[in-house]
């Protein structure tokens, strides 16, 4: 029977599924396999198509780097032109040209470290901050060169003032007739002519308004020597308007290049921009600075939620300039500073504030974490107005020992003052009523038959009383509010560490550099004067003497027990 069964011809197809086998948990047919193993084969290839199309990129950019560098050397052999010549050129060149160069045609060399990183940075918007002398006007007057080969190429170099201004105008002469011989400053127009046709205009700003002489034109190359002298971002902001160009070279090179020593009347905003929360010589998207949202691109554009453009933090050191270290006699200059400006400015610390006008604030013994108020503390309500500048709003409690706890802020920009009322109504929908609410008092200026700011919010359901606008018994008073009062050994203020705004006008606010009783206005200011006109109001004595009263009404009672015997 056996053999039988060995002698049959073997059938052919399919073999007959055995009834008996136990059954797959997944069945895959043929068909599907086949079409994984085709997915799966597709994505190798485009695996190794990314890969491959990634090394091309590369090489096409080395090729291109190579074909413009030869071009700079070609010019710079015949002598038909100039250009500028940087070690990262020479670097890519065949080791046979770049002993027919030699180093002496290198016009500019980057000092290694934060030079070189801030110069070959390409990140649209960059800040290269730091110690003095570390070499950062001078790598921002070497910046814009690199593109004065382009005829199309437009740039702006600015500083504050002329004085400043005339120093970077000097110190260019040097450096850009060297790296293009043809190239004319026109003093009258204030702007370098290249041989290409490029400009570069030198010029300053002092006041925010003057931005409207920049209105309509176009820049490829913004530069600002010492941005923390502008008190606001304001002018920053306008010019990134500014930054842009037809010319399909050009439109990869938009940059925005700031330097900067740490404080000054503008380091507030700088320090948030670029130095706060972030790692440096990294790059990291641009973010607004009033909400700390990164910008991004709408829903619906093919970019949608990428970030707009990058920013980077070089930070800049002494020692990494050669020039200025060698004999060490600046780095002695700098040593026997006082020290905050000795970290300021050797050491480019951005944490210390100088010539704060509150150094007895401290964020371990003013600040406290949020907690429930008692609700029987009295609250009062301290608020200046701004519609481009932000306003600001504050709340506090008085407790027992009549100590103010600031408990919440409103901070923001742009507010009608009925939208700023329904923004106040809205926020202090669960707090008791406030005995006291006070409005800088020029809110109540009008100049026609129409309502003031405090007249349309008090209309809108937000009652006020005028400030008291002493700056100076202001600041008098602020002083003795962070003071510990004797008795208890606390601070007679205290800031619930939600209030981010006035906590850090607090700590960083610098005293006027030409009234030293007064904070420097052209700083940021807004939630120090709403606590000003709080700690200024009749209200700060309003709680001692409800106090008295209660002590009097218990005495009161006493007297009554102990004459009628009750
Ligand atoms: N790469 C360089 N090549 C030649 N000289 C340089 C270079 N970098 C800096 N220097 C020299 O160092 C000097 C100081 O540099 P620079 O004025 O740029 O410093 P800074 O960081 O702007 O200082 P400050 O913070 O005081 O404004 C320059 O005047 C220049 O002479
Ligand atoms: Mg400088």
């Amino acid at each position: 029977m056996e053999d039988k069964q060995q002698n049959q011809p073997k059938r052919r197809g399919r073999p007959k599924k055995d009834p008996n086998a136990p059954k797959s948990a997944y069945h895959i047919s043929r068909a599907e396999r086949a079409r994984r193993e085709t997915q799966k084969r597709v994505r190798a290839a485009k695996k190794r198509a990314e890969k491959t199309t990634k090394v091309a990129e590369k090489k096409r950019h080395y090729a291109r780097k190579l074909q413009q560098t030869a071009s700079k050397v070609e010019k710079a052999i015949n002598g038909t032109g100039s250009a500028v010549l940087e070690q990262s050129d020479l670097d890519i060149l065949p080791k046979s040209v770049r002993d027919l160069v030699g180093d002496s045609d290198v016009i500019f060399k980057p000092n290694p470290g934060p030079q070189e990183q801030f110069l070959s940075a390409s990140e649209r918007d960059v800040l290269y901050g730091g110690a003095a002398g570390g070499g950062k006007s001078f790598a921002l007057l070497a910046d814009p060169l690199r593109y004065c080969h382009n005829p199309n190429h437009r740039g702006l170099l600015l500083r504050r003032t002329l004085d400043e201004l005339t120093e970077l105008i000097d110190k260019s002469r040097q450096l850009y007739t060297k790296a293009f011989p043809g190239a004319k400053f026109r003093e009258s127009k204030s702007t370098w002519h290249f041989p290409s046709g490029a400009t570069i205009w030198f010029t300053y700003l002092d006041k925010d308004k003057d931005v409207t002489r920049f209105q309509g034109q176009a820049f490829n190359w913004i530069g600002i020597d010492e941005i923390t002298q502008y008190p606001t971002p304001y002018v920053w902001d306008y010019l990134r308007s500014r930054l842009r160009s037809t010319d399909p070279e050009l439109q990869q090179h938009l940059y925005m290049r700031c330097t900067a020593n740490p404080g000054g009347v503008g380091g507030w905003w700088v320090k948030k921009t670029y130095i706060d929360g972030v790692e440096p010589n990294k790059r990291y998207p641009a973010f607004d600075i009033d909400t700390g949202k990164s910008y991004v691109w709408p829903p619906g554009h093919e970019k949608a939620g990428q970030p707009l453009f990058f920013r980077k933090f070089v930070p800049a050191r002494l020692t990494d300039n050669p020039y200025l270290m060698a004999d060490g006699q600046y780095e002695a200059m700098l040593r026997s500073l006082p020290e905050v400006e000795r970290k300021r400015l050797l050491e480019g610390d951005w944490d210390v504030a100088e010539g704060a006008a509150f150094p007895e604030f401290s964020r371990v013994r003013h600040v406290v974490e949020p907690y429930d108020l008692p609700t029987n503390w009295p609250r009062i309500r301290a608020a200046d107005y701004g519609y481009a500048s932000p306003s600001c709003v504050l709340w506090g409690a008085i407790d027992w020992d009549n100590n103010i706890w600031v408990y919440r802020e409103l901070y923001a920009k742009h507010l009608t003052a009925e939208e700023l009322a329904d923004k106040i109504l809205e926020a202090e929908q669960l707090d008791p009523l406030p005995h006291y609410t006070v409005l800088d008092s020029s809110c109540w200026n009008k100049t026609g038959f129409g309502p003031s700011i405090a007249e349309t919010m008090m209309r809108a359901g937000v009652r006020w009383t005028p400030s008291d606008r002493n700056r100076l018994q202001g600041k008098m008073e602020v002083h003795r509010r962070l003071a510990d009062d004797p008795y208890t050994n606390e601070p007679r203020l205290r800031i619930f560490s939600s209030c981010q705004n006035i906590i850090k006008q607090l700590a960083g606010i610098p005293l006027s550099k030409t009234n030293s009783e007064d904070v420097d206005t052209r700083s940021e200011d807004h939630a120090y004067d709403a606590l000003r006109y709080m700690v200024m109001t009749r209200m700060s004595g309003y709680a001692s003497i409800h106090k008295q009263l209660g002590a009097i009404k218990n005495q009161v009672f006493q007297v009554q027990d102990e004459t009628f015997g009750y």
